[in-house]
């Protein structure tokens, strides 16, 4: 039987992308952001779930400003945590399934072993802070839910690394770029592709729980820049430097590479390397 499927944020990088996954799918795909659903209003959330049935919310909405989110502590929060509560009520309230995405940054970063889910939390700054209780607010709702967490999240919508990237190494002959911070990028088409794989083969069934999600593979921003300017074609010399050269309010984790087993084993996926879903993002870009 075909689902009815909330996405809140579908304005962002994988709320759009969710957008392209969704169009040829039997299920039913109810795309919003602010204008439409402002997840802030627990009453809009619950009008709609009710009145269009939704089975299943996947939550692409959050305040994704880390260095702005030191400053504004309250929409932050607001957001990324009393928001997120609000869309567990309402999934607990309707029988429907809450499919939330957080971040590597509630982590501090200050190991050298892949993460995994069980690891104790730590972040180091008010976004992974704010994301962090999102979750605790999620479990404690005792609504049916998936979280994922991912990290350096690029796609073809929106401002990110990848996109900065291409436009600084075109433009300039010297870029300094940061190889003390370690993780591993996520395409956000191949993590809309997970969730779609999810909800439509009712995988979500039984599998409660916080999982870990990027591509597969480990770099520095460092090695990241590189690449982004190899497959874009731009002659930039770029060299490595450390995070002490730019000065930020925001302390970063240091190492943030997430461990996949769970995920993977769950849900039975196999998970594209960085550098080839890079690949196909820039191939993208450049149509
Ligand atoms: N970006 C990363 O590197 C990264 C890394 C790890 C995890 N994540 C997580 O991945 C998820 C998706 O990130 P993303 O990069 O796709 O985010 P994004 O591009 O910033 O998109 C978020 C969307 O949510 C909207 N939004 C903000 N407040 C809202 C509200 N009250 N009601 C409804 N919509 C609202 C935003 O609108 P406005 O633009 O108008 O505010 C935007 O369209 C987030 O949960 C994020 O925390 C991201």
């Amino acid at each position: 039987m075909s689902k009815n499927i909330l996405i809140t944020g579908a304005n962002g990088q994988l709320g759009n992308e969710m957008r392209l996954l969704g169009t040829n799918s039997s299920d039913n795909y109810i795309y919003t952001d602010i204008a439409e659903l402002d997840i802030t209003n627990l009453d809009d959330i619950r009008s709609i779930v009710s009145a269009k049935k939704v089975d299943i919310i996947v939550n692409c909405a959050a305040y994704t400003n880390v260095d702005k989110a030191e400053d504004d502590i309250e929409t932050a929060e607001l957001i990324n945590n009393r928001a997120v509560e609000n869309l567990a009520l309402a999934a607990k309230e309707f029988g429907a399934v809450l499919i939330h995405i957080s971040t590597d940054y509630v982590f501090n970063g200050e190991g050298c072993i892949p993460l995994t889910e069980n690891l104790p939390i730590d972040p180091l700054g008010v976004y992974g802070r704010t994301k962090s209780y999102g979750e605790k607010s999620i479990e404690a709702t005792n609504c049916n839910y998936i979280i994922i967490r991912t990290s350096w999240l690029y796609s073809e919508f929106g401002g990110n690394f990848v996109k900065t990237m291409l436009h600084l190494t075109a433009e300039r002959d010297l870029l300094n770029v940061v190889f003390d911070q370690v993780g591993t990028p996520t395409y956000a088409r191949d993590l809309a592709g997970v969730v779609v794989n999810i909800v439509e083969n009712d995988k979500y069934i039984g599998n409660n729980g916080v999982y870990h999600y990027s591509n597969e593979g480990v770099c520095s921003w460092y090695d990241f820049a590189h690449e982004i300017a190899d497959l874009g074609g731009n002659r930039c010399d770029i060299q490595p430097c450390h995070s002490d050269q730019f000065p930020s309010k925001v302390k970063r984790p240091h190492y943030s590479v997430l461990d996949k087993t769970k995920i993977k084993q769950t849900f039975e996926l196999s998970i594209p390397y960085w550098k080839e879903s890079l690949k196909i993002c820039i191939q993208n870009l450049k149509k």
